[in-house]
């Protein structure tokens, strides 16, 4: 590790507030983690003593539970609320819930919630330190950063990489944390969907607008699929999830585009035959899992690094 590099970070709220040294510094302090996920005691006590709330007031399967996995790992004490088991379903705002959380003193809270920039009115709020678990259609930073770890570890680089992204970029919060890391890591990022899924002003953010997916796909070094995330859309965006397949699937022929060892990509949940095919997603050049066994060592390096380990201790580590 860099001997001059101090983390600065009480929050974890979007990519847009790290610089590249941080990012850096995040994955390869998780890649130091990985090796813990493997011992036979798969336990080490550079957070006893620390209280982490997951706070998720929307579905979630992988951040979920790799938030409880990383912070179980280090030896923090951990607690899950969801929005069906809260007071929020007797109708308690948020800033209510986060006072009444704050009154039983966490160390970091990780929030999931259907609006963007809730996670930053929390900060208003409590004391504790925020990690934005996904905040509507804005960010989901830890996506981002285990994205990014995955690509470095395959391709051994990041910088100079084409990285194609194919979907529903509008309603995709995972697309706005991977265009604005992987752009600040020095990699060029294509989109491709139909019009209905492309937002005006993604050029601002840094990436490229592809009028079909196969000049997206062109000699990409990663190709991604988004799902269509039909829970942030009140109208039809588009005329059939059949015709979605034919015109914007990730299949073998489109694939034929990109370069022969492009990695496969996708944050899940995936809808399979949808927006990426079975025999793509579960074929060799598919790094789907690597992402998932990947999100545990980067939230471990977040709690961590937030939390002052390395001002801390590293003993036992
Ligand atoms: N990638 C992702 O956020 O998955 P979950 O919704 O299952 O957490």
């Amino acid at each position: 590790m860099d001997t001059e590099y101090a983390f600065r970070h009480r929050h974890i709220l979007g990519i847009d507030q790290f610089s590249e040294a941080d990012i850096y510094h995040i994955l390869q302090t998780a890649g130091s983690f990985k090796e813990i996920s493997n011992r036979t005691i798969k336990k080490v006590p550079i957070l006893r003593g620390k209280t982490i709330i997951n706070l998720f007031f929307e579905p979630s399967t992988r951040t979920r539970l790799s938030f409880e996995i990383a912070a179980k790992r280090m030896s923090a004490d951990t607690f899950n609320i969801s929005a069906s088991t809260s007071s929020a379903t007797k109708g308690e705002t948020l800033i209510d819930t986060a006072r009444n959380l704050q009154a039983m003193n966490p160390d970091i809270v990780v929030m999931r919630h259907a609006y963007s920039g809730s996670p930053h009115l929390l900060t208003k709020h409590i004391d504790a330190s925020i990690i934005n678990a996904g905040d509507g259609t804005h960010q989901h930073p830890s996506q981002g950063l285990l994205d990014m770890l995955t690509v470095l570890e395959h391709k051994g680089k990041i910088q100079g990489l084409k990285i194609a992204i194919i979907g529903d970029i509008a309603h995709s919060r995972v697309a706005r944390s991977d265009i604005l890391g992987f752009t600040k890591l020095g990699a060029t990022v294509h989109v491709a969907g139909p019009a209905t899924f492309i937002p005006p002003g993604i050029d601002k953010l840094g990436a490229t607008v592809c009028r079909t997916t196969k000049e997206a796909v062109e000699d990409a070094d990663v190709v991604m699929a988004l799902r269509i995330q039909r829970e942030r859309q009140n109208d039809p965006l588009i005329p059939s999830l059949r015709e979605y397949a034919v015109f914007f699937g990730i299949n073998r022929k489109l694939l034929e585009n990109a370069r022969k060892d492009t990695l496969i990509m996708h944050p899940g949940p995936i809808n399979r035959g949808v927006e990426m095919n079975p025999d793509v997603a579960d074929g060799p050049q598919s790094v789907i899992l690597d992402q998932v066994t990947n999100g545990v060592a980067v939230r471990m390096a977040l709690l961590y690094l937030i939390l002052g380990g390395e001002k801390n201790s590293t003993d036992g580590k």
